[in-house]
C-alpha cells in the first residue's frame, strides 16, 4: 500500500454512503484528512467511529463562498492542499423520459456539476501550484449509457465528466491531475452486513473505489489525467 503520507486531502461529501470507506482508506495510508458536508456533527462522529483524527467542516458546495471559505481554511490549518475528492451526490428519477420532471434537471444540475464547478474554481488554483495536485470525481456508467427513466441523472453526470477532463486540461504541464472514476450501483460494507443474503454481484464495491481514490491521489499515477477509468467488472 503506497504511503500517502503528509498529503492533505480534502473530501467533499464524506458523510455519505460511499465516504466512509474512502475516507478508512486514505487515513490508513497517512493521508491528513478535511472532511466536508453539509452538517459538521456526521463528520465529527465518523471520524470517531473510525478512531481517526480529522479536519471536519460544514461546507456546502452550491455556495462558491463556501467552498472557497473551506479550502482557505484547509491550507491556512495545514499549510498545504494535496487534493480535492468529489464524492457529493444524490439521485432523481425513475419516470419515462416522456413525463420526467424536469425540476429533477435543475436539482441534479446543482447538486452533481454545479457542485463540481465551484469546487473546481476553490481548489484548482492550489493543486496547480502545488506540483502533484490531484482532482477525483466518481460518475456513473449512466453518463455513457443512459436508460430512459435516469436521463436527468445520466446528463448532469455527463456534464460533470466533461467538465473534470477540461479541467485535467487546463492542469496539463503543472503535475496535477484531474480523472473521474466511473461505477455501477455502490455496494458498502454496512450494505452487506444488512442484506446478507442479497446478491451484491452487479454492483461496485466501496473498497474497490477507495482504492482507486488512494492510487490516483499517489504519485504512482501521477501521469495519470484526463482519464475515465471503469470499475464495473462484475457487471
Ligand atoms: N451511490 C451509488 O450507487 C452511486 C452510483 C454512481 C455514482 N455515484 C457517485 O459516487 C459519489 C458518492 O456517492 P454516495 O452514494 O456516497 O453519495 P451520497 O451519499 O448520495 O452523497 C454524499 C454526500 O453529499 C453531501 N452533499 C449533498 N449536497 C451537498 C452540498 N451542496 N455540499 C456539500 N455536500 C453535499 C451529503 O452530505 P450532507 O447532506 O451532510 O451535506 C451526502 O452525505 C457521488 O458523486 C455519486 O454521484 C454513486
Amino acid at each position: 500500500m503506497e504511503s500517502l503520507g503528509g498529503r492533505v486531502i480534502a473530501i467533499a461529501g464524506a458523510g455519505g454512503n460511499l465516504g466512509p470507506t474512502v475516507v478508512g482508506r486514505l487515513a490508513s495510508s497517512g493521508a491528513r484528512l478535511a472532511l466536508g458536508g453539509r452538517d459538521k456533527s456526521p463528520l465529527d462522529a465518523l471520524a470517531e467511529d473510525l478512531g481517526i483524527e480529522a479536519d471536519t467542516a460544514a461546507v456546502d458546495l452550491l455556495d462558491a463562498d463556501s467552498a472557497r471559505r473551506w479550502v482557505e481554511g484547509i491550507v491556512e490549518r495545514h499549510g498545504r492542499m494535496d487534493a480535492l475528492v468529489h464524492l457529493v451526490g444524490g439521485w432523481r428519477g425513475g419516470k419515462p423520459i416522456e413525463e420526467a420532471p424536469l425540476e429533477d434537471w435543475d436539482f441534479l444540475h446543482g447538486l452533481l456539476i454545479r457542485t463540481v464547478q465551484h469546487a473546481t474554481q476553490a481548489f484548482a488554483p492550489h493543486l496547480m501550484t502545488n506540483g502533484r495536485g490531484r482532482f477525483v470525481i466518481v460518475s456513473s456508467s449512466q453518463a455513457q449509457a443512459p436508460t430512459h427513466t435516469n436521463a436527468a441523472y445520466a446528463a448532469a453526470k455527463a456534464g460533470a465528466e466533461a467538465w473534470t477532463l477540461a479541467l485535467a486540461d487546463r492542469f496539463r504541464g503543472s503535475g496535477a491531475t484531474a480523472n473521474v472514476i466511473v461505477i455501477g450501483t455502490i455496494v458498502t460494507p454496512a450494505m452487506r452486513d444488512e442484506s446478507p443474503e442479497k446478491d451484491f454481484s452487479s454492483f461496485t464495491s466501496a473498497e474497490e473505489i477507495a482504492e482507486a481514490v488512494a492510487y490516483l491521489c499517489s504519485d504512482a499515477a501521477a501521469s495519470m489525467n484526463g482519464q475515465r477509468i471503469t470499475l464495473r467488472g462484475g457487471a
